[in-house]
C-alpha cells in the first residue's frame, strides 16, 4: 500500500496558466437606465454612471492608466488616461469622467499621446532604473505604461532633487514598503478606506514632498495597518510587495482556491512556481469576498511548509512510548484491528468519531459515513459542537433550517445591523470590512456585547448603541427587545399574519408584553440601562431594512439555543426575514462550520439535518451503503468523554480536530482521552490530543486537495489540489484507506464522486456537482430543482418549515454565577491575526502580532487586586486554574475579564468549565466566574502539562521539530 503518484493538480484546470483577472479602471455601477456612446468610432451601452474609461474597457479598448483600478473609486490624479470627446474642451481624464448619451470619443490621437507620454517622462525621471533586478519585473503597471504610451527617453535626467535615496520600511513580516518606488497615487490610501476600512495610511506633506504614511508616519507593524494586503494588491509598482515574491520571483500558474480559515470563505489564487506557493491573491470573482482579504488568507499559508509538519504514519502502544514511524498500510492495519479488537471486547457502541470544520465537506462525509456504516453505529460528532449547534437548534426550530439566511452582499441593502455576540473585524475581517463600508455609507448599528469590540467605534464609524450586557444575559436582553416591539405597537403585523402560526405567536405576544421583561425589570439583571434597551429597539424595528449578525458570544452559553429563538423571534415579528438586506446571520468561526453541520455530523442527523430515526432517510442510507443503520442518535462528544471516564468508551478517531486545546473543562477531556486504548489522530502537527493518541496518520493542508468547503452563507466553494499531498494521501482517501481495513468498502477515484454521493442523498445538494460549482464559481445551497442554480436569500414568500414558528423565551440564569469566592465573570474570544487554536497561525509570522493570550481587566478590578499591566496573573476558577499576562483596559466593564485561547500554554479551558447549553450540548464558554490575582509563576496545570508535551515529541528516540 504505497502512496500513489498522482497528478499535483487537479485535471480540470490543466493547461496551467496564471490567472490575470482583467482590470476595466473604475467599479461598475448598475442602473437602470443605460446610456450609449462611441469610444473611437464603436458604440457602446453601459448603466449609467459607467466612467468613460470602463466604457471602453468593456469593448476591449484600454485607455492608459494608473491611478485607478476597478476594485476603487477614481481619483483622477495621474492625468495619463486622458481622452479627447467631441464638443468638449481640453483633454477630460476618462477615469472620472462618466459617460454620456451620445457621447463622441477618442481614446488614441497624436496630442493624447505626447501627453501621456509626457506625464511618464516626468514618473520616471523620479524612478529607479532598476526594473531588471526589480521583484515586480513584469508584474509592474508603471513598467506597463512605460511600453504603452512608446516613451523612448527621459529628457530631465536623474540628477535632480529626487526620492530614489528613501528608505524601506521592512517592519511588516509579509511585505515591503520602498517609497523610493512610490508614484504617489493614491491607491494605497484608497484601498486601506475604501475596501479594508482601516484609514492606515494617508499622503502627507504636499507637492515634492508628498509621501504615503502609514498612521503618524510610524513603520507599518507599529501603525494601524491590519496586513489586510489590500494596499499591496492595489498597488501598480514594486513600493508595496510581498517578500514572497521578492525572495521567490514572480509566479507562474495559478489555482484558484478557498481559505482554510475562517467562515467567510474568501476566494484566492494560489499563485505557484511549480509546486511552491508564492503568493495567495483573493480572487476578484470570489462570490464572498469579491478581491479583499484578511492577514490570515492572504498571508499566513507558511504552516503548510512548517517544519513541525509530520509527514509518515506513527503508532505506538501506549502514550507514554516514543512514537514509531511506520508505513501507511501499517498505520492503518493497526488502527483498523484495534477498532475492531475494542468493539469484539466492549461493544459496538464503544467507538466513535468526530469530524472538523477544517475539513472539506468530502471528508467530512466520509468520516461520518465510516462511523455510521463501518463502526456500525451513530457515535460522530463534530467540532460544531462546541460552537454553532444551538444555531442548528434555534433556527431549525423557528424558521426550518440551520443556516444564515442572506447572502454577505445582501450587508450593502441594510439600514440597520444589530450585530450580537460577534467581533467581525476579528474573527471575519473581510465581512467586517464590509460591514463598515456600509455603515460609512449612513447604515445605522447596534452592538450587544460586554466587551467593546472595534465596530463600536473606529475610523469613520461609530454604532448608535452598544448595550453592553452582563455575560450571561443574552435570553433577558433579547426578550427585553421583543417586549419594547410588541409593548409599542412595533410589531409588523401583516407579516407575522401572513407567514407564522398563529397561536404560537399570540403566546409569544403575551409572554414577552409581561412587565417581567421590560427593559426596566431587566436591566438589574443585564446591567444595561433601560432607556438605551428601547431605543435600541426602536432603532431595529423601524430603521428600515434591520440584520442581526451574531456569533459564539450567542451560542456559546447554557441558553445559547434559547437566544438563538430569540434573535429568529425578533426577525419574524418584525418581517425582517426574507428579502436583501434583513434576516439571520450566524458568523460562523471555522472555514467549513457550515458544512460540516450540513454533511451529517450530528450524531443524531444524516446530511441534511435528517433525524436517524426518519425511516425512510435511513434506509436510503442503508440501500445504497448496503449496511443496516443505527436509528437512535449515538453520543455527543462530552457524552463520548464521559463514557471513556466510565469505561464503557474505548476508541476514537479524530480527523482534524484539537478537542485536548478546544474543548472546555481540559483536564475532563484528558481524563477521558487518557482512558481510551485507542486515540487515532490524523491532523498535519502533533497537536495536543496526539499527546494521548497510539496512532497518527498526518493529514494534508487546503493546498494539497480537491474538495469543496461551505461559509457562513451557505456558498459552497471548491478547493483545489495547487501541489501534491505532503504525506502521499489527502485525508478522504486516508478515511477511505481505513474504512476499507475495517471490512466497509470505499471506492472513491475522486472527491467529486464524493459530492455526486452527497448530492444524490441530500435533497438540498440535489443539482450540487463540481462541474456546476466549477461554471458558476460558487453555488449557494439549497440547490435543487426548485432553485437550480442554489438559494442566495432564504425563506421567500414562507419559511423552509412552511410557518414560522414563535418560541418562548424564559431567562434562566446560568448556574456559573460570580461569587465571593469567584467575584469575576471570564470571557473568551479571537484575535485577528490568530485563528482558533493557533494550530496553523501559531506556525506563521503571525505571531509578530499576537505571540500569547493576555487577560484583559478593567482597570478598576485591576487596582482592587494591585495587578499592573504586564503582571503575571493567575485566573481561578471551579475548574482549574491558569496563569496569563494582564493587560489592563476599559474595553472590558468592571467585573468581566477577557482573553484569548490561541496558544496551547495558556490553559484558558482549563478554567472553563463543563456548563453546557440545554438543548445541544455546546459548552458555555464565555461565562466562567473567576477571581484573579497577581502572581509570578506559571500553574501547576501548565507546568505539568508543558513537560508531558515535551516528552510526547519524542519520536523513535529523536525530538520532533517542536
Ligand atoms: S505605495 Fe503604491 S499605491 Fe501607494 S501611492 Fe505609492 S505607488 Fe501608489
Ligand atoms: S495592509 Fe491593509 S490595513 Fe494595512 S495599510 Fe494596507 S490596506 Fe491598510
Ligand atoms: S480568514 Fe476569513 S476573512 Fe480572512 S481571508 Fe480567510 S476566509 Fe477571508
Ligand atoms: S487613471 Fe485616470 S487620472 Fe489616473
Amino acid at each position: 500500500m504505497n502512496a500513489p503518484v498522482t497528478n499535483p493538480i487537479a485535471p480540470a484546470l490543466e493547461p496551467l496558466t496564471l490567472i490575470k483577472e482583467p482590470d476595466l479602471g473604475t467599479p461598475e455601477r448598475v442602473s437602470e437606465k443605460l446610456v450609449t456612446l462611441e469610444i473611437d468610432g464603436v458604440a457602446v451601452t453601459v448603466p449609467q454612471g459607467t466612467s468613460v474609461m470602463r466604457a471602453a474597457a468593456e469593448i476591449g479598448f484600454s485607455i492608459p492608466k494608473l491611478c485607478a483600478t476597478d476594485s476603487l473609486e477614481p481619483f483622477g490624479s495621474c492625468r495619463l488616461c486622458l481622452v479627447e470627446i467631441e464638443g468638449r474642451r481640453g483633454t477630460p481624464a476618462s477615469c472620472t469622467t462618466p459617460a454620456e448619451p451620445g457621447m463622441k470619443v477618442k481614446t488614441q490621437t497624436p496630442k493624447l499621446a505626447k501627453l501621456r507620454r509626457n506625464v511618464m517622462e516626468l514618473y520616471i525621471s523620479d524612478h529607479p532604473l532598476d526594473c531588471l533586478t526589480c521583484a515586480a519585473n513584469g508584474d509592474c503597471e508603471l513598467q506597463d505604461m512605460a511600453g504603452v504610451v512608446g516613451l523612448r527617453e527621459v529628457r530631465y535626467g536623474y540628477e535632480g532633487d529626487n526620492h530614489l535615496d528613501a528608505v524601506k520600511d521592512e517592519s511588516n513580516p509579509y511585505f515591503t514598503f520602498d517609497p523610493a518606488k512610490c508614484i504617489v497615487c493614491s491607491r494605497c490610501v484608497r484601498a486601506c478606506e475604501e475596501v479594508q476600512g482601516t484609514f492606515a495610511l494617508t499622503i502627507d506633506g504636499r507637492g515634492f514632498a508628498s509621501h504615503v504614511a502609514a498612521s503618524q508616519d510610524e513603520d507599518f507593524l507599529s501603525s494601524e495597518c491590519v496586513s489586510c494586503g489590500a494596499c499591496v494588491q492595489a498597488c501598480p509598482t514594486a513600493t508595496l510587495i510581498e517578500k514572497s515574491v521578492i525572495e521567490a520571483g514572480q509566479p507562474e500558474h495559478s489555482v484558484v482556491t478557498t481559505c482554510a480559515y475562517c467562515g467567510v470563505g474568501c476566494s484566492f489564487k494560489a499563485e505557484m512556481r511549480g509546486t511552491e506557493v508564492v503568493r495567495m491573491m483573493p480572487y476578484k470573482d470570489g462570490g464572498a469576498n469579491h478581491g479583499h482579504s484578511c492577514v490570515k488568507g492572504r498571508f499566513a499559508w507558511g504552516y503548510a511548509t512548517h517544519k513541525d509538519r509530520i509527514t509518515k504514519p506513527m503508532i505506538r502502544a501506549k502514550i507514554t512510548d516514543p512514537w514509531q514511524e511506520v508505513s501507511w498500510e501499517e498505520a492503518i492495519n493497526h488502527a483498523a484491528s484495534e477498532f475492531k479488537r475494542i468493539q469484539d471486547q466492549y461493544g459496538r457502541g464503544s467507538v466513535g468519531g468526530i469530524t472538523s470544520s477544517r475539513c472539506t465537506n468530502e471528508e467530512t462525509y466520509l468520516v461520518q459515513k465510516l462511523v455510521r456504516a463501518a463502526f456500525g453505529n451513530n457515535n460522530v460528532d463534530t467540532c460544531a459542537r462546541v460552537c454553532h449547534s444551538p444555531t442548528g437548534y434555534g433556527l431549525g426550530t423557528t424558521l426550518g433550517t440551520s443556516a444564515g439566511t442572506q447572502t454577505f452582499d445582501s450587508v450593502m441593502d441594510a439600514d440597520v445591523m444589530l450585530v450580537m455576540g460577534a467581533n467581525p473585524t476579528d474573527a471575519h475581517p473581510v465581512f467586517g470590512s464590509r460591514m463598515k463600508k456600509r455603515l460609512r455609507q449612513g447604515a445605522r448599528l447596534i452592538v450587544i456585547d460586554p466587551r467593546r469590540i472595534d465596530l463600536v467605534k473606529d475610523a469613520h464609524i461609530e454604532a448608535d448603541y452598544h448595550l453592553a450586557l452582563k455575560p450571561g444575559t443574552n435570553v433577558a436582553m433579547v426578550t427585553a427587545l421583543a417586549h419594547v416591539i410588541a409593548t409599542e405597537g412595533l410589531i409588523n403585523e401583516a407579516y407575522v399574519k401572513e407567514r407564522c402560526e398563529p397561536e404560537d405567536f399570540a403566546l409569544w405576544r403575551a409572554f414577552v408584553s409581561e412587565e417581567r421583561h421590560s427593559p426596566e425589570a431587566t436591566e438589574a439583571v443585564t446591567g444595561v440601562p433601560a432607556a438605551d434597551v428601547r431605543a435600541a429597539a426602536r432603532l431595529y424595528a423601524t430603521g428600515g431594512n434591520a440584520a442581526i449578525y451574531y456569533g459564539l458570544g450567542v451560542t456559546e452559553h447554557s441558553q445559547g439555543s434559547t437566544t438563538v429563538i430569540g434573535i429568529a423571534n425578533l426577525a419574524m415579528a418584525t418581517g425582517n426575514i426574507g428579502r436583501m438586506g434583513v434576516g439571520v446571520n450566524p458568523l460562523r468561526g471555522q472555514n467549513n462550520v457550515q458544512g460540516a453541520c450540513d454533511m451529517g455530523s450530528f450524531p443524531h442527523e444524516f446530511s441534511g439535518y435528517r433525524h436517524v430515526s426518519n425511516d425512510a432517510v435511513r434506509e436510503s442510507f442503508e440501500a445504497l451503503w448496503g449496511v443496516k443503520l443505527e436509528s437512535e442518535p449515538g453520543l455527543r462528544i462530552p457524552n463520548m468523554l464521559d463514557a471513556a471516564m466510565d469505561g464503557s468508551f474505548k476508541g476514537i478517531y479524530i480527523q482534524g480536530e484539537d478537542i485536548a486545546q478546544s474543548d472546555p473543562d481540559i483536564k475532563h477531556v484528558t481524563g477521558g482521552l487518557e482512558a481510551m486504548e485507542c486515540v487515532v489522530v490524523q491532523d498535519l502537527f502533533l497537536n495536543e490530543t496526539a499527546n494521548f493518541a497510539h496512532v497518527f496518520l498526518p493529514g494534508t493542508t487546503f493546498l494539497e486537495k480537491d474538495g469543496t468547503f461551505t461559509n457562513a452563507e451557505r456558498r459552497i466553494n471548491l478547493v483545489r489540489k495547487a501541489t501534491p499531498p505532503v504525506p502521499g494521501y489527502a485525508d478522504w482517501e486516508v478515511t477511505m484507506l481505513l474504512s476499507n481495513a475495517l471490512g466497509f468498502k470505499m471506492d472513491y477515484k475522486h472527491p467529486s464522486e464524493i459530492m455526486d454521493e452527497i448530492a444524490a442523498m441530500t435533497p438540498t445538494f440535489k443539482n450540487v456537482s463540481f462541474k456546476k460549482i466549477d461554471e458558476m464559481g460558487s453555488v449557494q445551497w439549497p440547490c435543487n430543482d426548485a432553485a437550480p442554480d442554489g438559494t442566495p436569500i432564504m425563506h421567500i414568500g414562507k419559511f423552509v418549515r412552511g410557518k414560522g414558528r414563535f418560541v418562548l423565551t424564559e431567562y434562566v440564569a446560568t448556574d456559573e454565577k460570580s461569587t465571593a469566592k469567584f467575584p469575576l465573570l471570564l470571557t473568551t474570544g479571537r484575535i485577528l491575526s490568530q485563528y482558533n487554536v493557533g494550530a496553523q497561525t501559531r506556525r506563521t509570522e503571525n505571531v509578530a502580532w499576537h505571540d500569547e493570550d493576555v487577560l484583559e481587566i478593567h482597570p478598576h478590578d485591576a487596582e482592587q487586586r494591585g495587578i499592573h499591566d504586564d503582571d503575571i496573573v493567575s485566573i481561578i476558577s471551579r475548574a482549574g486554574e491558569t496563569a496569563l499576562k494582564a493587560v489592563i483596559t476599559d474595553r472590558v466593564q468592571p467585573g468581566v475579564v477577557y482573553t484569548t485561547f490561541h496558544h496551547f500554554g495558556s490553559g484558558v479551558n482549563v478554567v472553563t468549565t463543563d456548563f453546557s447549553d440545554w438543548a445541544t450540548n455546546c459548552p458555555e464558554y464565555k461565562v466562567t466566574a473567576v477571581e484573579v490575582r497577581a502572581t509570578n509563576l506559571p500553574s501547576e496545570w501548565q507546568l505539568k502539562y508543558a513537560k508531558l508535551r515535551d516528552d510526547n515529541r519524542q519520536i523513535a528516540g529523536k525530538t520532533a521539530a517542536e
